[in-house]
């Protein structure tokens, strides 16, 4: 479904983890239905029944989950997220407002597990028919400022968490590379400035769009 094609608004948060992405969910969530538009709040991994299994098995398995596997279960998780919640909201007229979507794959797995970013990026596509945000919000941070916020945060690493600096850094600098390549879909915010500072430009730009 072509963005114009459609009545709703799509909006992703995409960044490393760590970057606030949750929190600038929460505050756009709050900011969307103050202008009187009924929103969906959702996240990959995880949006949906079968996507809470899905995720269950990538962020927590305890043995090995091979690359490939892994970038398979994550398109799995998105094509049955986008099929039964995201396109049915968007056909609503509803504003969806999602933690995580393609670009996450295209970083984490190609870029993070070194698989080919262009055959990762075309397995979401098949998966979802396509489907890409009118906008995406890029929460850019630094890997170290990253890791000191989710060790004061207490909460046990997940398996993509508990991966390497490197591995982080690659991840960041795919990310960049993607905004790069799509600037009319992306807004790229450095996720160390004040949380109500990043959701006056998010919503500044999706003002445009509503
Ligand atoms: P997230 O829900 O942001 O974690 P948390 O619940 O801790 O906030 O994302 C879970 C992890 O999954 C995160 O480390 C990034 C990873 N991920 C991928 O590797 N590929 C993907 O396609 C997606 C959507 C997430």
């Amino acid at each position: 479904m072509a963005a114009a094609a459609r009545p709703g608004v799509w909006i992703t948060f995409e960044g490393g983890d760590g970057a606030g992405k949750t929190t600038q969910a929460t505050l756009l969530e709050e900011w969307v239905r103050a202008q009187g538009r009924e929103t969906l709040r959702t996240r990959e991994p995880g949006g949906t029944e079968v996507g809470v299994l899905v995720r269950d098995i990538v962020l927590y398995h305890r043995g090995e989950v091979a690359p490939r596997a892994e970038a398979l279960l994550y398109a799995a998780d998105r094509a049955q997220h986008v099929a039964t919640l995201v396109r049915p909201a968007l056909a609503r007229g509803e504003v969806v407002i999602q933690d995580r979507y393609l670009d996450s794959s295209v970083a984490y797995q190609g870029a993070g597990r070194v698989l080919d970013a262009g055959e990762i990026r075309d397995l979401s596509l098949w998966a979802t028919e396509g489907a890409l945000p009118d906008l995406t919000v890029l929460l850019d941070l630094d890997p170290a400022a990253a890791r000191e916020r989710l060790d004061a945060d207490d909460k046990p690493f997940d398996r993509l968490e508990a991966e390497e600096a490197d591995f982080h850094a690659r991840v960041r600098e795919s990310f960049l590379g993607l905004a790069a390549a799509e600037p009319e879909r992306f807004l790229v915010l450095d996720a160390a400035r004040p949380a109500a500072d990043l959701a006056a430009a998010v919503q500044a730009r999706l003002a445009a769009l509503l």
